[in-house]
């Protein structure tokens, strides 16, 4: 059997990619990471990607005549790959469901807020920080219709404080991040979840047996 095929989606900077090439290195991850899409040309995580030797793709809106079209083309990428997991890491868009028809409970995302408090946008750590929240963090979750709103694999809480930015705030989660989104590909690689309702059960790790 080969190895669980990751295809990533990359929309900017590329940290949460790099915490997944980097835990694939160390050997923490059974994983390969089979393409890496952009929907940018030129942004920092391609150039992660390539220097990491992992083939990459880009799929820009201004070459289709709709997003469904250009969704496709991912799609099509994707399945070409014979991808077994797609991970948003930082993309920027909805996915639609051209995408989520073809990859049914197999695509992740992560948000950096605890959801669902402060989901729907792209600015929640501000919107935590203006709301008052005194905990905020990041989610893992699977993608479905609803945005930012598939049942929750991973979460990680860290403070807000009172003398926080959004950058220092940002920052605090963004580290939580990195580890949140490696775990929950690493749950999903070992077949270790079972979706009930809106619940996801993680059952233990295997037990190693000494003859
Ligand atoms: C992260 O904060 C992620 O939660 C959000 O977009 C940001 C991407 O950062 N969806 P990076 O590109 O992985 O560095």
């Amino acid at each position: 059997m080969g190895r669980y095929k990751l295809g990533v989606l990359v929309s900017g900077r590329g940290t949460n990619l790099q915490a997944i090439i980097d835990a694939v290195q160390r050997g923490d991850l059974p994983v390969e990471i089979a393409i890496v899409i952009s929907n940018h040309a030129g942004v920092l995580a391609l150039a992660r990607a390539e220097a990491a030797g992992i083939p990459t793709a880009v799929v820009e809106r201004s070459g289709f005549s709709s997003r469904a079209e250009q969704q496709r083309a991912i799609r099509d990428i994707l399945q070409q790959r014979s991808v077994d997991l797609v991970v948003l890491a930082g993309f920027d868009r909805v996915v639609g469901p051209e995408l989520l028809a073809s990859f049914p409970n197999r695509i992740i995302n992560i948000h950096p807020s605890l959801l669902p408090a402060f989901g729907g946008g792209l600015h929640a750590q501000a919107d935590a920080l203006a709301y008052g929240a005194k905990v905020s963090g990041c989610t893992v979750h699977f993608v479905t219709d609803q945005v930012d709103g598939g049942p929750i694999i991973v979460q990680r809480a860290v403070p807000v404080l009172d003398d926080d930015t959004v950058e220092s705030l940002s920052e605090r989660i963004l580290k939580q991040e990195h580890q949140a989104l490696v775990e929950a590909i690493r749950l999903l690689a070992e077949g270790r979840l079972r979706i009930e309702g809106r619940r996801v059960i993680t059952a233990p790790p295997m037990q190693r047996h000494e003859a």
